[in-house]
């Protein structure tokens, strides 16, 4: 492993794609290409949690996926139920969450990431946190409601509204912003997934399908971070200097 262990994004965020294709290409259904994500899911948890990666928010399932053919919709939020097990979070000490649209899910989904949160919420080691029934500009309009209601009832003035308050606001304010955007399948869109979270993100695509994603695939993906040099709209020289000044 070529791994900088000193170095490691502490949030990884991933678009788990390329499923259906997996699958097809196989000559089966889509929804085997499904199952099969969910073993690397299961993989990638563990991986992410030894390299000691904090944070990891898997695109679980995009609001535009309630556009998908019913019967692909069905057998994807069997899979959420089925799958979704204590086991491999509790064994592992990591927090289970979820961010999204939550209300259009089905009752026993619901039910299953609820139990999953509470079993786990003293969990310390990773916070997954699955992406359900989300969308970047679905997030960003129920913040600006809610800015906006707060307005009307005198509870906030336009003064008072920075970056800080709005990311305060976001579902994801419980999490720092995504060091490393990782984007499986082959496709180079980030497909409404943390548009305001991803501003200086380093992003990573690769042509692998989720199902085939491994230890490797994430090392690559980790080493290629490690190359760049972060520069949040500042110079060389002054990111080197800030460096340089750090380690004395
Ligand atoms: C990603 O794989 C999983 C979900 C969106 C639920 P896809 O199902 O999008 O697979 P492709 O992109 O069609 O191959
Ligand atoms: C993004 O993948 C959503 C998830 C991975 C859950 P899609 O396959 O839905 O994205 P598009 O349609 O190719 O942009
Ligand atoms: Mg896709």
């Amino acid at each position: 492993m070529n791994l900088d262990t000193q170095n490691i994004p502490t949030h990884i965020a991933i678009i788990m794609d390329g499923n259906g294709r997996w699958a097809q290409a196989r000559g089966l259904a889509r929804s085997a290409g499904h199952v099969k994500g969910v073993e690397t899911v299961k993989r990638i948890i563990e991986i992410s949690g030894h390299l000691g990666v904090k944070y990891l928010t898997l695109y679980t399932f995009s609001t535009e996926n309630w556009n998908r053919p019913v019967e692909e919709v069905e057998a994807l939020m069997k899979l959420f139920v089925d799958e979704l097990e204590d086991d491999v979070f509790m064994e592992n000490d990591m927090q289970f969450r979820v961010i999204g649209d939550t209300e259009r899910l089905p009752e026993s989904v619901k039910r299953r990431m609820n139990e999953c949160m509470d079993k786990t919420r003293n969990n310390k080691t990773l916070i997954v946190t699955c992406a359900l029934s989300y969308s970047s500009r679905w997030e960003i309009t129920e913040v600006a409601k809610q800015i906006a209601q707060d307005a009307i009832e005198k509870k906030v003035r336009p003064e008072d509204i920075n970056e800080a308050y709005i990311s305060s606001h976001l579902q994801t304010n419980f999490l720092p912003d995504p060091d490393l955007l990782i984007r499986t399948g082959g496709e180079l869109r980030i497909s409404n997934y943390l548009l305001w979270q991803c501003a200086y993100s380093e992003f990573y695509f690769c042509d692998t399908f989720w199902p085939d994603f491994g230890e490797e695939d994430l090392h690559k993906a980790i080493e290629s971070y490690q190359k760049r040099q972060r520069r949040f709209g500042k110079t060389e020289d002054q990111v080197e200097n800030q460096q340089k000044a750090e380690k004395k």
